[in-house]
């Protein structure tokens, strides 16, 4: 199996990716271990704060049972800062040739978005079978991904953006749809606040959504 099918395969099981913003480390081992006891062990660390890279390598050192990734990296410089905290996926809210090959040349797992017939067109031409769809719910929700599904046959989305407890069900009930991100589960001021049993709730809730599809 390729390194993109086993990463493909990790995403779809997993069903939901939390992203999360953190500008203070010491949140870092606590929420790892959130999200892995709420059933979601996976994370995408976006580099939106100076602490990002910090905030990786802390959650991959402390909990080795959470799959942790990089977000909005938009350089290729941001990739290596990230692979080298031991990110193990990148996700980009866009993308660009610089880091999607990087990525391929380097054999990262990668998620780089696109929300347009020609931005899908050359993420497919590079052989990637998922593209992020960011941000879904300004660019049509599902509505709009099932358009450019039934022409990108067999090639699957993660919406990202506006995705949330009440519509994950029928995000997720989607053939085209491999998994869905978004903040819901961790937003700042619930680390700031120190409430990671809100975060571990919330993180519960939407693990059972996706086993109540899944299972
Ligand atoms: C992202 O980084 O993918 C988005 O900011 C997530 O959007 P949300 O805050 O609506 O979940």
């Amino acid at each position: 199996m390729s390194y993109m099918d086993q990463f493909y395969g990790q995403v779809e099981r997993v069903g939901v990716v939390p992203v999360v913003v953190l500008d203070d480390v010491k949140g870092a081992d606590p929420l790892a271990h959130a999200l892995v006891e709420g059933g979601l062990p996976m994370a995408e660390v976006t580099f939106r704060t100076p602490e990002a890279a910090d905030v990786i390598h802390t959650m991959a050192e402390k909990d080795p049972d959470i799959m942790v990734g990089a977000g909005t990296v938009l350089t290729v410089d941001q990739c290596k800062r990230a692979v080298d905290a031991g990110a193990k996926f990148i996700v980009s809210p866009g993308h660009t040739m610089e880091v999607v090959d990087y990525c391929l040349e380097h054999e990262i797992p990668q998620i780089p978005a696109g929300v347009t017939p020609t931005e899908v067109t050359v993420l497919v031409n590079k052989g990637l079978e998922v593209t992020k769809f960011f941000p879904a719910g300004q660019f049509g929700g599902l509505a709009t991904i099932d358009a450019l599904a039934s022409v990108f046959v067999g090639h699957r989305f993660m919406p990202t953006g506006g995705v949330n407890a009440s519509n994950l069900k029928e995000y997720l009930s989607d053939p085209a749809i491999i998994a869905a991100g978004g903040t819901w589960m961790v937003k700042p001021k619930m680390v700031h606040a120190g409430d990671f049993d809100q975060i571990f709730k919330l993180t519960r809730e939407a693990a059972q959504i996706v086993r109540e599809i899944k299972d």
